[in-house]
């Protein structure tokens, strides 16, 4: 998220993008990070971003980027309480009568129910509404494709979905060369966690939280294990309350987790931890929760259904990751690699 976000930030400097970001959004942090901070921004990346994922590849997708969505529901003739209030109607009751994306139905299945507040569906279609979502790079052709066979109608608000050019270049960069340990250290941890977001969302939905809860057991350390072996890095997550033991942070990483503690509970953008050796960097990074985990990891018999929670404790006897809310500390990425 946070390399999108300085793509972001960059190509707004570089003036490339005709951004209708408003300006009263616009504050400077504390470290001198310019922020955008309408609130329905960090609640769609937080919420809706696991499966509504700007920089999966098309063949990765497991839901419609937020851009199509917009190009759905915003015609020119929709108000912003209209749009609004259809978000709002869709998310209570996820149906594929009521859906206006019928193909996206077709390829992906009906978006799984999550309770949302209302409150929270409201800041996030409002900041939708104004703003330029963020744009797959492979969605222009997409469109124009679909053009070609007649289908694209429902023209959006046109508001700079099709310009953030800068921003696709600066998405594609992936060789390692001018990023810097703490760029590095980040995109080696949301590689991974897109990888294994892709493969639990897209099984949750298929086939429900119990059949997921096995994928995680059989695959989490695999997956993880290969990206550590794609990137040359130890890729770790390690929690203080962990449900694999293998998982138990140790007492640095435990310190450091309680660092991180505090930032998110004070609603700071946390930064990534560094330390340093002759020969190699450790880097750290809060893994953050949203609706979905508590499937998995909430309160039993409330988020957590008894069903799924029954295979969890058969699989995991010692589980301690379980009473958790949206946005807190569930861990943090662990990762070591060399210095060049
Ligand atoms: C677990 C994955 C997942 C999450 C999380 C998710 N969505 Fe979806 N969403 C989907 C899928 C899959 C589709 C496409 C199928 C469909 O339209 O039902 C979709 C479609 C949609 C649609 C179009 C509905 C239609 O067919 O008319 C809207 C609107 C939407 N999502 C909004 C949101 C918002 C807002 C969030 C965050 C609060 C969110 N989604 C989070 C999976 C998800
Ligand atoms: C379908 C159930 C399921 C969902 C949903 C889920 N998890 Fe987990 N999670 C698990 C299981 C099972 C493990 C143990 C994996 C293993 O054996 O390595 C786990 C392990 C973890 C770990 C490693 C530390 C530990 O406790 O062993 C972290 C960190 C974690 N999950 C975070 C999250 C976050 C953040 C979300 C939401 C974005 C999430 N999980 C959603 C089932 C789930």
């Amino acid at each position: 998220m946070k390399i999108l976000f300085f793509a972001i930030l960059i190509t707004v400097l570089l003036g490339s993008c005709n951004t209708t970001k408003k300006k009263e959004y616009a504050v400077k942090t504390d470290n001198g990070e310019q922020m955008l901070t309408h609130p329905g921004k960090k609640l769609m990346e937080t919420n809706c971003y696991v499966c509504h994922n700007p920089s999966a590849s098309q063949e990765n997708m497991i839901a419609p980027p937020m851009v199509a969505v917009k190009r759905h529901y915003i015609s020119e003739k929709t108000t912003k309480e209209s749009f609004i209030s259809e978000m709002q109607n869709w998310i209570k009751n996820p149906n594929e009568t009521g859906s206006k994306m019928p193909g996206a139905v077709k390829r992906f299945g009906v978006m799984p129910k999550t309770p949302y507040p209302d409150e929270t569906i409201k800041q996030i279609a409002d900041y939708i509404f104004d703003n330029d979502i963020e744009q797959p790079e492979w969605f222009e052709q997409h469109l124009n494709e679909e053009k070609g066979m007649g289908m694209g109608k429902g023209k959006g608000k046109g508001k700079g979905m099709m310009n953030g050019k800068g921003m696709q270049k600066k998405q594609t960069s992936i060789n390692n060369q001018g990023l810097s340990y703490e760029e590095l250290g980040l995109k080696y941890a949301l590689a991974t966690k897109a990888e294994l977001g892709k493969n639990l969302m897209g099984t949750m939905q298929k086939k429900g939280t119990v059949a997921a809860v096995e994928f995680c057991n059989i695959k989490a350390y695999p997956l993880t294990d290969s990206m550590s072996v794609t990137f040359n890095a130890n890729i770790k997550r390690v929690s203080d309350k962990p449900r694999n033991p293998e998982n138990q942070a140790n007492s640095k990483e435990l310190k450091h987790i309680e660092t991180f503690k505090e930032v998110v509970k004070n609603n700071r953008e946390p930064k990534p931890i560094l330390e340093e050796t002759n020969s190699k960097v450790m880097f750290y990074y809060p893994i953050t929760t949203n609706s979905m985990c508590l499937q998995c990891h909430g309160t039993p018999n409330k988020e957590l259904d008894s069903e799924a929670y029954k295979t969890i404790k058969a699989l995991y006897p010692k589980d301690m990751a379980i009473g958790y809310n949206v946005n807190q500390v569930r861990g943090i990425w662990s990762i070591t690699f060399n210095k060049e």
